[in-house]
């Protein structure tokens, strides 16, 4: 969480750093500043609120000269969002300066000993903790800026991506990296800093990401050094060409991106299978499955590991894996996996599912899988994200950028890789008949028009959402395959509206939450033609005979749930396993319409951030 931004060079830094902090918000909103030098002096303003707050800060009060400075957008771990906890922060002296994405540990200890020392701190931060750190060793060891910060990080526990800077030594930002994401822009004469590319892609397509514990001292006119922090060896900064546009990263016309990436969802499923599904010669090709084959048949399961709607992606694998490759799978958070001491041996086949590749918790459950001699293959969709480095193979989801907080196109590309795999299992292990095989291609082929056309039921949705909107409560039911559906369903709901939802597998519904149903309570449905339609259709008998309010997402032309429910929303038929394909785009246009309507703000809800680099 948290996103930092650094610019030195030629050009005047504030609009370079204010427009890529803009780009980072997704990573956290609560706080944003900067810092700029003009050549004299550093000038600092920060304030709790987002970017935006922060630049009409600065039209207020500051000017904004200089062509080397750094900002942040904060994610609060230690201490509450307020000015005096946004970042950047002094050191003592009033010299360094530093921005700091993640979490320092044992700064309680170093800041005892600083305290003693005579240093003073105006925040509850880990980060001017940090800095001040940085700068006693700086003091008393004698040293340089870059020594001075490869010595406290060696010093500190947790994780990291900071910038620093010393208005005495002008020329040069220090960064380093542990746990956090941290790209260089290397233009003409100038650099760029950021937690990702997307800050600087309009002015080079050159990057450096740098590794986890490593850091690099970025000089105006020497250019990059990049060190290892723990033994001071050089490293060799390997330049990558970027492949991000800057299209793919704007609202293109649409209020929201989080409406712009539901709408994206029939290209996104597309990109995702492009090259890998190849229906008329009936295979599905995937080099990082192909190349590793032997290893995954022989696997004794799969353990699926991820987070939030990356989880519901996994749940969702679950069904495809067991069914169609009769592979044994389990379904875990990440963040109970890494401290559960799980039984994991060289027989098991990790999956670890992530859009941004950057989730601590995934990345951490990651090296524990590996540590114990697991194979571990990534699911990602940002390209040369810390998870992608991290697996020993994988396959990316293409589905672009996302921005918007809550996970839409994220899932649905998740979904379409998770299937091809399971499919090309299935065909090696001979688990699935030739012509099941080919049927599922094809249907999986039409997805993308289908999803399509599930679209087209937007107006009507909104007058679905337009009823609801005011809901305390909702209920998401479903089963098997679309089980998982609901969960993300009341998840979006949450996300974004702060409507209490709670997800459930239809028949569970007895062994509670029936008691929560009245006429106050509605009830989203996922009861497509195929998948236990009869037995569903039971559950919302028993749902109208105590008074619920019944939404029902159906399979198109369907007339027995329509003669039950308040509201039914059609999806295009496809086979049982694609149905979670086309019943989560109703549930997410439900959640948008809802969230616009109730006034909130979709693609920053509160207290949330799209990539969660903190445990
Ligand atoms: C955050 C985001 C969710 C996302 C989850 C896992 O909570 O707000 O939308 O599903 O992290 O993120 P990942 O990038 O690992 O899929």
């Amino acid at each position: 969480m948290c996103g930092i931004v650094g610019y030195i060079g030629k050009k005047e830094a504030y609009p370079v750093i204010l427009e890529g902090l803009k780009r980072l918000e997704y990573r956290g909103y609560d706080s944003a500043g900067i810092v700029l030098y003009d050549g004299e002096n550093l000038k600092l303003s920060k304030t709790k609120g987002k970017v935006l707050d922060l630049e009409n800060k600065f039209a207020e009060e500051k000017s904004t000269n200089g062509s080397v400075g750094i900002g942040h957008t904060r994610w609060a771990t230690h201490g509450i969002p307020n000015d005096v906890n946004s970042h950047p922060h002094y050191s003592n002296s009033g010299d360094l300066v530093i921005v700091h994405n993640g979490i320092i540990e044992n700064y309680a200890s170093i800041k005892q000993e600083l305290l003693k020392r005579g240093y003073t701190f105006t925040s509850d931060t880990d980060t001017e903790v940090l800095i001040n750190l940085i700068e006693d060793v700086k003091k008393n060891e004698k040293v340089k800026l870059g020594k001075a910060v490869q010595i406290a990080l060696n010093q500190v526990v947790g994780a990291y991506a900071i910038a620093v800077f010393d208005k005495n030594k002008p020329n040069e930002i220090v960064v380093a990296k542990l746990g956090s994401p941290l790209a260089i822009g290397v233009g003409d004469g100038e650099f760029f800093i950021a937690s990702d590319a997307t800050p600087f892609l309009e002015y080079t397509k050159k990057a450096i990401y740098l590794e986890d514990e490593e850091m690099a001292i970025v000089r105006l006119k020497k250019g990059i050094k990049i060190r290892k922090i723990k033994d001071d060896s050089l490293v060799d900064p390997y330049i990558q060409e970027l492949q991000l546009n800057l299209e793919q990263i704007v609202k293109g016309g649409y209020d929201h991106f989080m409406l712009k990436e539901i709408h994206e969802q029939p290209v996104a499923i597309k990109d995702t299978y492009r090259g890998r599904l190849l229906v008329k010669e009936g295979i599905i090709r995937m080099a990082g499955i192909d190349d590793n084959l032997e290893r995954i048949l022989n696997a004794n399961r799969i353990i699926v590991i991820a987070c939030g709607t990356s989880w519901h992606a996994g749940l969702v694998s679950e069904y495809i894996f067991e069914d169609l490759a009769r592979i044994p799978v389990e379904v875990e958070y990440a963040s109970e996996f890494r401290y559960r001491n799980p039984v994991i041996t060289e027989k098991d086949v990790v999956i670890a599912i992530s859009q941004s590749g950057e989730t601590a918790d995934t990345l951490a459950a990651i090296k524990l899988a590996k540590s114990k001699g697991a194979f571990v293959f990534g699911v990602c969709n940002v390209v040369g994200s810390s998870i992608a480095r991290e697996t020993h193979a994988g396959a990316y989801t293409h589905a672009g950028p996302e921005i918007g907080v809550a996970s839409t196109k994220a899932f649905t590309t998740q979904i379409t890789v998770l299937t091809l795999i399971a499919l090309k299992l299935a065909k090696e292990k001979g688990t699935i008949s030739k012509s099941e095989f080919q049927h599922h291609l094809q249907e999986l082929e039409l997805i993308p028009d289908k999803v399509e056309k599930a679209l087209l039921q937007d107006e009507h949705i909104k007058k679905v959402a337009e009823t609801y909107k005011d809901a305390k409560n909702c209920l998401y039911l479903g089963r098997g395959y679309n089980f998982p559906v609901a969960l993300e369903g009341a998840l979006k709901l949450k996300e974004i509206s702060y409507i209490h939802a709670e997800g459930y597998p239809a028949a569970e519904m007895k062994h509670g939450p029936i008691a929560l149903i009245d006429e106050q309570m509605p009830v989203f449905v996922i009861a497509t033609k195929k998948g236990h339609y009869e037995k569903v259709v039971s559950n919302i008998e028993e749902i109208k005979s105590r008074s619920g309010k019944i939404i029902g997402i159906v399979t198109e032309g369907d007339v027995d749930v329509k003669n039950l429910a308040d509201h039914v929303i059609e999806v295009p038929e496809t086979i049982e396993s694609l149905t979670p394909l086309l019943t989560t785009i109703p549930l997410q246009l439900l959640s948008y319409h809802i969230a616009v309507m109730l006034d909130k703000n979709v693609d920053q809800p509160r207290n949330l951030a799209k990539s969660v680099t903190v445990e």
